[in-house]
């Protein structure tokens, strides 16, 4: 197993199908969450271009509590009726937003993040809390995106027990 993040080459779905690859492999064999977290949000972090903060949030029940990420320190309760966040973890949908001003209710942690991709983590019909990508480009997120995230998401909750 290699720790180090190789280069991402070609499309973006094919560097996305790459870092997937990346993914499971850093979380091969583990199953703690916090672990696969810390792991996840330092190659995200590293191998997407303009962005400022990833991480996750989990859901202690009532509402979500900051969990390990890279970035600058960070908002440590959310409100599901609060926030990008709140709006994922509530719907259990992917929020893509384009621009942050426009949300209402939006939560600036990082007054530099413009653009936000927040994914909910649900395994079981239970939710377990988002994984959240910040940008300081408005529009920085696009579909290819969305589905990058969405799938290392996936494994992420794929790889707990
Ligand atoms: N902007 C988020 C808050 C979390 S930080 O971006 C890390 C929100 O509106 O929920």
């Amino acid at each position: 197993m290699s720790f180090a993040s190789q280069t991402l080459s070609g499309t973006k779905s094919e560097q996305y199908a790459q870092l997937l690859e990346q993914a499971r492999g850093l979380m091969q064999g583990e199953t703690d969450r916090i672990a696969n977290a810390a792991n996840l949000s330092a190659l995200l972090f590293n191998a997407l271009p303009d962005c400022n903060w990833a991480g996750f949030y989990f859901f202690d029940g009532t509402e979500l509590v900051v969990g390990p990420f890279q970035g600058l320190p960070a908002c440590v309760r959310i409100k599901l009726d609060k926030g990008v966040c709140g709006a994922a973890a509530s719907t259990r949908q992917t929020q893509r937003v384009h621009d942050v001003e426009a949300f209402p209710g939006h939560i600036a942690c990082d007054a530099a993040s413009r653009s936000e991709l927040v994914v909910p983590l649900v395994k079981d019909g239970a939710l377990i809390g988002v994984l959240d990508i910040d940008s300081p480009r408005v529009g920085r997120f696009d579909e290819d995106d969305q589905r990058g995230i969405e799938a290392i998401a996936a494994a992420w909750v794929q790889a707990l027990q």
